[in-house]
């Protein structure tokens, strides 16, 4: 199949509204988007997911549910939830010392390789799958995030 054919299929599989009927595995898109929103949504998740592939997995797993007390859970997590800004600064610094969860002893990495733009999809994806519906997070929203970090 070739990368254009891929990518439609994706798009496909992808655009899904978050609806009653939804497998809690599945990414979704929140309904009355307009048809570029939805576009931009759709690629945000894609490429989300194969940088989470290549880079999250294996701590936190396919499922997002993390592992026992080691790596903890992506679903509901209140770093997400919370104006994604606790959530954005983990991804590029990892574990911020003054934030540190008192009950994991393994930090998380930095992966300040990472740029906004692939920050922005990770947490676009992460944030709207397994159940989570953070909505749309844009490259602005990061890189506003990322100036209230607290990195020693
Ligand atoms: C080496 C293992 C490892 C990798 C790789 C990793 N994490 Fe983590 N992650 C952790 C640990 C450990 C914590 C808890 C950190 C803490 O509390 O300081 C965590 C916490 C988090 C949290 C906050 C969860 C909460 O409790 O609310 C988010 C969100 C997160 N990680 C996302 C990611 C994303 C996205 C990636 C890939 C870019 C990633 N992690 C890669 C180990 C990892």
């Amino acid at each position: 199949m070739s990368n254009n054919y891929l990518f439609l299929f994706s798009l496909f599989i992808l655009i899904l509204s978050c609806n009653s009927y939804q497998k809690p595995s599945e990414s979704c898109l929140p309904e009355n988007l307009d048809k570029a929103s939805k576009m931009k949504f759709t690629q945000y998740l894609i490429q989300g997911k194969i940088l989470y592939n290549n880079n999250c997995t294996h701590c936190h797993q396919n499922s997002g549910k993390g592992f026992r007390k080691l790596y903890p859970s992506l679903i509901s997590s209140t770093a997400l939830m919370d104006n994604i800004g606790p959530a954005a600064c983990l991804v590029k610094y990892g574990t911020i010392h003054s934030q540190k969860n008192s009950n994991i002893s393994i930090p998380m990495p930095a992966k300040t390789e990472l740029n906004n733009l692939e920050i922005a999809e990770i947490l676009t994806y992460i944030g709207n799958s397994w159940g989570n519906r953070t909505g749309f997070i844009s490259v602005k929203k990061v890189a506003t995030s990322l100036v209230n970090c607290t990195t020693h």
